[in-house]
């Protein structure tokens, strides 16, 4: 069996295996295509002494059984392919419906790394746990930075500075890691995440629970948020309206797999808070949990500060890639078999995962947003 590693687009600093990673995969033979890792540091000479073959693009495309990538292959590049191909990166079937048909009319088999079930065999494949982690931690180094305050409490000759306050909402993975973050800068932390479960976690990092009454649960969801009531929505955006205007940071992480990022943050509520104030959205993705944020952007409304950065992983290319590698290859071991491809579908991960195959889109959750997507 050929692996591929190929090159991200422009934007994209990750790379899928780092150099250290490349004797792991024990694929028959390895090509990486030049200056794959140029923009995490890793060199093309790193690649070569642990045994793998600096090739160009085309020829992977070619010949490689299997291709390993971060954000998945541009459209053009999908129609080149030959059925039974491999793929492995994260193709965003939840918000890209229409690539994933295109990959399933190619006949190529995809495996989305963003699928991976949540259960605990599967934790050491999570990519979504991975990136997010890093999403945390830098969404509380970027608000610490664009504050125009400390974050610790200092007491000092010229007097004493009063620790800041940071409001998260959602503490899920993003979120603990934020909490955590912000709470070892000095910070003094609240949280706010619709699943009780959490309370525990967040209370063992040092920040305050906030609870608010009446939420929607589902123990099925795969420890994931659903939808809440607009009574409960109603409620919360009161709860956050009062703790924010005491804040001066607000992280938001707040989402619900494959729906747009409930809304909870509005203009009245940024408009209450004191000039100077952060936030930091992390779901400006998918759609924002607050009324201002732009994908990417930077705004400033009545003196708050809202930043809407989608990929803040990039930001950390060396172990954001080395993150992202390991769950690859501790996914790859489920279908490779003495280097040869082993494709068990009886395996629950592998069938979770599994986006495209047969020519058809494999996955229900997909399945379902492809049909409201052409319905509309
Ligand atoms: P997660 O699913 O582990 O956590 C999300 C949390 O939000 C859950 O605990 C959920 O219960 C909570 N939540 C859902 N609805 C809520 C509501 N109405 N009020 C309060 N809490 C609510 O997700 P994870 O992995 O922590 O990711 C969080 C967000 O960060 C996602 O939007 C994800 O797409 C984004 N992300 C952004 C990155 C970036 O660079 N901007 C990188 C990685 C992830």
């Amino acid at each position: 069996m050929i692996a591929g590693i190929i090159k991200e687009q422009e934007k994209e600093n990750r790379v899928a295996i780092v150099p250290a990673d490349i004797a792991k995969l024990k694929a028959g033979s390895c090509l990486v295509e030049k200056g794959a890792g140029d923009r995490s540091y890793a060199a093309d000479s790193e690649y070569e002494a642990a045994g793998a073959r600096i090739v160009d693009r085309e020829e992977i495309l070619k010949t490689a059984d299997v291709i390993f990538s971060v954000n998945g292959l541009p459209d053009e590049e999908i129609a080149g392919l030959r059925a039974g191909q491999v793929l492995i990166g994260m193709y965003n079937p939840l918000l890209e419906p229409g690539k994933a048909q295109k990959l399933a009319e190619q006949g190529v088999i995809t495996f989305s790394m963003e699928l991976v079930p949540r259960t605990t065999r599967a934790q050491a494949m999570d990519v979504l746990s991975s990136m997010a982690t890093i999403a945390g931690y830098k969404a509380s180094l970027r608000a610490a930075d664009s504050l125009p305050s400390f974050f610790p409490m200092f007491m000092t000759a010229a007097g004493s500075v009063k620790p800041a306050k940071v409001l998260i909402l959602g503490a899920g993975v993003a979120g603990l890691q934020a909490i955590a973050t912000a709470r070892r800068l000095g910070a003094v932390v609240e949280a706010f995440d619709v699943r009780s479960a959490v309370k525990e976690e967040v209370e063992s990092l040092g920040a305050k629970f906030i609870e608010v009454e009446g939420a929607r649960e589902d123990d099925s969801a795969g420890g994931y948020a659903v939808e809440q009531s607009e009574e409960f929505i109603k409620k919360q955006r009161q709860m956050v309206h009062d703790h924010a205007v005491r804040s001066d940071v607000i992280i938001t992480t707040a989402q619900i797999p494959g729906k747009k990022a409930p809304m909870l943050v509005p203009a009245a509520t940024v408009e209450g808070m004191r000039k100077g104030s952060v936030i930091i959205d992390l779901a400006a993705a998918s759609g924002g949990n607050c009324e201002f944020s732009k994908p990417d952007q930077t705004v400033v409304h009545n003196g708050v500060t809202i930043l809407g950065p989608t990929n803040l992983p990039s930001e950390m290319p060396r172990d954001a890639s080395s993150m992202y590698g390991k769950n690859l290859i501790n996914f790859f071991k489920l279908i490779n078999k003495d280097g040869e491809l082993n494709l068990n579908f009886d395996d629950d991960i592998v069938a979770g995962t599994c986006l495209t195959r047969d020519g058809q889109i494999v996955n229900e959750r997909v399945n379902a947003l492809f049909a409201s997507a052409t319905e509309k």
